[in-house]
């Protein structure tokens, strides 16, 4: 699977999505699994390379909010708003899907996910998609999961990509390693009689979102505490929430095959002499500067504030799970707003950490 420097192959990207095949490519957040989101046999093209269920809705990747209207309907005045605030951005809106939007990327829901990329390379093959007249139908939108296998954790570089997908995706255009690092925040606005629910935290935040609409949304989050908040969603929405509606949403997602523990920074020390004296191979991931010290195997040293540590955080724990550890030790993050996003990432990735 060649993976090519981006401005030579940005052409025969758009001729491999024209024709219904798959194209990874960046974006700020994390790398995409790409297919004509107009095109029914090539979404399910995805879900195949991930090994993912068909009823998952997948993003539909746009190159604008000038095409919102094509894929959703009865788009509310926040949604603009969003749009015009955070895109391209990494910030994705579910909305009432356009009757023309298929089924195969909203996982046979009636709302569909929109976003806008802002990585240079994910914004210039849209606008090359464009150009060559889009997908099937005229209509210009890539759907995209992240490029991993279903519940691994997502790639941020063009060789996680590869180490994830193999020979199941035709090209892997390479943006260099991802700016977020983690995924986009999703806000739900299908519902105009409730206030907008967050259903992953993401780079964009809550109260930066309150800023922009006015109100503080909801946020359904948080695993242990998804299933009774969902269950509550529920019976205040009737049928019109399904949780979880997004596999980001399932409390195990973003995981390694190593086990994983997060053990809060005062509890470092001891907790790493105790698995050090017993002869565990243990790795850690912390982001407090003394953890060097630390008695571990193998470090992942990340920066102690929480825009870099997003950065790294996947690209340590895929490098740190390939060493083949007995456990992984990350330091628990900072119970602050900017840390939130992180802290839900390394919740799941420990709940589904391990082999199988
Ligand atoms: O940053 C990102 O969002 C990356 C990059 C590639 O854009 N994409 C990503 O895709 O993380 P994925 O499929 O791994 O996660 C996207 C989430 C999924 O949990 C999916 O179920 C949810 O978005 N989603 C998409 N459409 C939805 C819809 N109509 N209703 C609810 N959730 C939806
Ligand atoms: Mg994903």
């Amino acid at each position: 699977m060649p993976i090519k420097f981006a401005e030579e192959s940005i052409h025969e990207a758009v001729r491999l999505l024209q024709a219904g095949e798959l194209v990874a490519f960046p974006t700020e957040t994390v790398y995409g699994l790409g297919a004509d989101a107009a095109n029914p046999e090539a979404v399910a093209k995805i879900f195949a390379a991930k090994g993912r269920p068909a009823d998952h809705p997948v993003i539909v990747h746009l190159p604008g909010a000038g095409h919102i209207e094509r894929w959703a309907t009865d788009v509310p005045q926040i949604g603009w708003d969003l749009a015009e605030a955070f895109w391209p951005g990494p910030l994705t809106l579910i909305l009432k899907r356009a009757p023309v939007t298929p089924y195969a990327v909203t996982g046979g829901q009636e709302t569909v996910g929109l976003r806008a990329p802002s990585h240079p390379l994910a914004m210039a093959l849209l606008r090359a998609y464009a150009q060559a007249g889009g997908g099937r139908g005229g209509l210009c939108g890539i759907a995209a999961p992240s490029a991993n296998r279903f519940g691994r954790i997502s790639p941020t570089d063009a060789a996680h990509v590869r180490e994830e997908l193999g020979e199941a995706v035709s090209l892997v255009l390479d943006g260099g390693p991802c700016d977020v690092g983690i995924e986009s925040t999703i806000i739900d606005l299908s519902a105009p009689a409730t206030p907008p629910r967050i259903l992953r935290l993401g780079h964009v935040t809550p109260a930066q979102i309150a800023a922009v609409i006015g109100m503080m949304p909801e946020v359904l989050l948080t695993p242990g505490k998804v299933s009774k908040n969902a269950r509550a969603a529920s019976a205040l929405q009737g049928a019109h929430t399904m949780l979880p509606r997004a596999p980001g949403v399932l409390a195990a997602h973003y995981a390694p095959r190593t086990p994983m523990r997060v053990v809060a920074t005062a509890e470092l020390t001891d907790t790493l002499a105790a698995l050090h004296r017993d002869g565990c191979s243990v790795a850690l991931i912390a982001h407090s500067p003394s953890a060097a010290s630390l008695p571990a195997r193998s470090w992942g040293l990340l920066p102690d504030e929480a825009e870099g540590f997003a950065r790294g955080f996947y690209a340590a724990l895929r490098a740190i799970d390939r060493e083949g550890h007995a456990l992984i030790i990350v330091e628990a993050v900072p119970d602050s707003p900017e840390w939130a996003a992180i802290a839900d990432r390394i919740r799941r990735a420990a709940v589904g950490a391990g082999p199988g």
